[in-house]
């Protein structure tokens, strides 16, 4: 696909057939995060793959928007290194754009995915540390709920010309 056509038909996607990804297409995804542009080029990123089903359901569980993830059956958690970027805004920037690549190439393959937040609220990320046993240093950031999916969404406009500015304000 594209790069355009892929920015501006991504959606966020929440209903999965639960069917496995294949190794291949979790290597593409890995990439992509990997390529991802990051302050200073420290890319102070981690990726933890989850897909042990009863890891998923803990986390739906406690998660208040992340009820779609057993279905998925996988998701990549982001985190961060506070050691290696440590400017806590940069590092969660650089795992932001980590995120963002892996969402569009997982549109790319035809797969779906949606961002789910747990940065900066200290229940969820507290949750995910000790879930999976992250070291003090490292910080999750975000998680991709990512697999194949029963839903195809509507491109959605979102150009603002009234929110466009050109040398001032
Ligand atoms: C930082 C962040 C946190 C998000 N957290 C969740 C979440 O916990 N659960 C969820 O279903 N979607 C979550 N989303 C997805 C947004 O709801 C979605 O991107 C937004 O509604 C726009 O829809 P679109 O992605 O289809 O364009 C999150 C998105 C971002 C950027």
């Amino acid at each position: 696909m594209d790069v355009l056509q892929a920015i501006f038909t991504r959606r966020s996607i929440r209903k999965f057939t639960g069917e496995p990804i294949s190794n291949e297409n979790m290597e593409t995804l890995l990439r992509a995060g990997f390529s991802a542009p990051s302050a200073h080029n420290m890319q102070p990123w981690h990726f933890v793959v989850l897909k042990n089903p009863a890891t998923l359901e803990y986390i739906a569980e406690a998660h208040p928007y992340a009820k779609m993830l057993p279905q998925a059956g996988c998701c990549i958690i982001v985190c961060g290194d506070e050691e290696v970027q440590k400017t806590k805004g940069l590092m969660v920037q650089d795992c932001s754009a980590a995120i963002q690549n892996i969402l569009l190439a997982a549109h790319g393959i035809g797969l779906g995915a949606v961002w789910c937040g747990l940065y900066p609220a200290p229940e969820l990320t507290k949750l995910l540390s000790v879930t999976i046993k992250l070291p003090e240093k490292i910080e999750p950031i975000g998680m991709i709920v990512v697999g194949h999916k029963t839903e195809d969404r509507a491109t959605a406009e979102r150009y603002d010309s009234g929110k466009i500015h050109y040398d001032q304000w």
